[in-house]
């Protein structure tokens, strides 16, 4: 009988490494909470529930194992560290400890971690009031960061700068934490780059290697805005070494070892600084497509090799080429959407790899306050990044998706 995987979330961005867990010849169970989520049609089984309810999917799990051994457990493109790590300890499997998954869902528990161990992370602190952000400002300076501690997606992440409301922005970022917690963090300028690892005890390697763009820093300010990224970096060796080394290390003290680790790094004047560590695989396309485009490295596969308690062999996660692979946001202005150009024309494009458009005429398209109110992106390939990223700006340009006022 094959091995059985555990495939957390079916939304569109799982659907690469479903099929990836299949084409390895596993038997795929996804679980999502949502019927119509397109990776449950790829499953070989399904499982209703929803991927934030740990105590739900263990126990969907759990009566799944009944019929057949569950032999690994893995989240695909879904922020549920501790919905795996649960389901891991309650059947024996695989994973990361519920501690681990503790520390990398809390970005306050995550910096206190990261300090104590001698990782490098921005200058940080909890607020309880909109008194203590101004003594933060006052102790401090600007600019600084304000975030919940517990979401995701960068919503309720503000650039605190000279003018911006502090008690309009304290109260927004608390609206967006679950556990209304906020912490402030001195921004840090420079690069910043996603990073992906494989960590084990014995090694790790970081395959995973991209250069973020915040061309939109100053246009959407307060919200921090990304519109998409590019490999191969544009770093010195020297540079991206240490980077690669901080996000190790990382990792490494919050507890991910035998597991994917999934960083933001910015490379700041005193050197790399940790703004977060994720203990799951990227989304956005970057484990699926962009590391396997740019470099060859079957990401996916070596971490669903892990998910099942296999040996990953390091020279499989070395990149075997450095080829141009940029992705691109679209952001009209807002209003309502009266026109979408020839999409079908654009796919066709020389390099053009995967449009994906998230409004239709009719939508209405807001002001982007963080990256889940995306209206699309491409991804583009080049024979090196300018290449790829001309490509990528080409469809930006010639997109067409035209508003009006609402
Ligand atoms: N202190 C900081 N200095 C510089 N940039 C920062 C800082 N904090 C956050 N950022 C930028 O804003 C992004 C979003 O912040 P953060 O990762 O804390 O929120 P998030 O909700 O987890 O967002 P995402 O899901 O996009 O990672 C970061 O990936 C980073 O690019
Ligand atoms: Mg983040």
């Amino acid at each position: 009988m094959s091995e059985t995987l555990l495939v957390i979330s079916g939304g569109v961005e799982a659907i690469p490494g479903i099929q990836r867990a299949k084409d390895m010849g596993l038997h795929v169970v996804v679980v999502d909470g949502s019927l119509a989520a397109p990776g449950l049609a790829l499953a070989d089984d399904q499982i209703i529930a929803s991927t934030y309810d740990v105590e739900g999917v263990i126990a969907a799990a759990k009566r799944y194992a009944q019929s057949r051994p569950i032999d690994g457990v893995i989240a695909m493109a879904a922020d549920v560290p501790r919905t795996v790590s649960g389901v891991a300890e309650a059947l024996g499997l695989p994973g990361l400890s519920r501690e681990t998954a503790d520390l990398a869902s809390d970005k306050l528990l995550m910096k206190e971690r990261l300090a104590e161990e001698g990782v490098a992370v921005p200058w940080f602190a909890a607020v309880a009031s909109v008194d203590d952000v101004r003594s933060a400002v006052s102790e401090r300076g600007y600019p600084l960061v304000m975030k919940p501690v517990d979401s995701r997606g960068a919503r309720g992440v503000l650039r605190l700068t000279e003018g911006v409301d502090l008690d309009w922005a304290y109260g927004h970022s608390v609206s967006q934490s679950p556990s209304g917690r906020v912490m402030v963090e001195e921004f840090v300028p420079g690069p910043q780059v996603s990073t992906e690892s494989v960590v084990l005890d014995s090694w790790a390697t970081t395959p995973g290697f991209i250069d973020r763009n915040y061309e939109h820093l100053e246009r959407y300010s307060p919200w921090m805005i990304e519109n998409g990224g590019q490999q191969p970096s544009r770093l010195a060796p020297e540079d991206a070494r240490a980077v690669k080394d901080t996000a190790v290390a990382a990792a490494r003290a919050l507890g991910i070892v035998g597991w994917t680790a999934k960083g933001d790094i910015v490379l700041g004047p005193d050197g790399p600084v940790v703004i977060e560590m994720a203990a799951r695989l990227s989304g956005g396309w970057m484990s699926s497509d962009q590391i396997p485009l740019g470099t060859g490295v079957d990401f996916l596969g070596a971490a669903a090799s892990l998910a099942l308690g296999r040996d990953v062999d390091r020279a499989d996660l070395e990149p075997r080429q450095q080829r141009g692979v940029a992705i691109r946001y679209f952001f009209p202005e807002p209003g309502r959407v009266t026109a979408v150009g020839d999409i079908e024309r654009l796919k066709r494009e020389l390099g053009v790899y995967r449009i994906g458009l998230a409004v239709g005429v009719g939508d209405s398209v807001d002001t982007p306050t963080d990256h889940t109110k995306r209206a699309g992106f491409v991804m583009a390939i080049g024979r090196d990044s300018a290449e790829a990223v001309d490509r990528a700006e080409r469809v930006v340009e010639s997109i067409g998706i035209e508003t009006a006022p609402a």
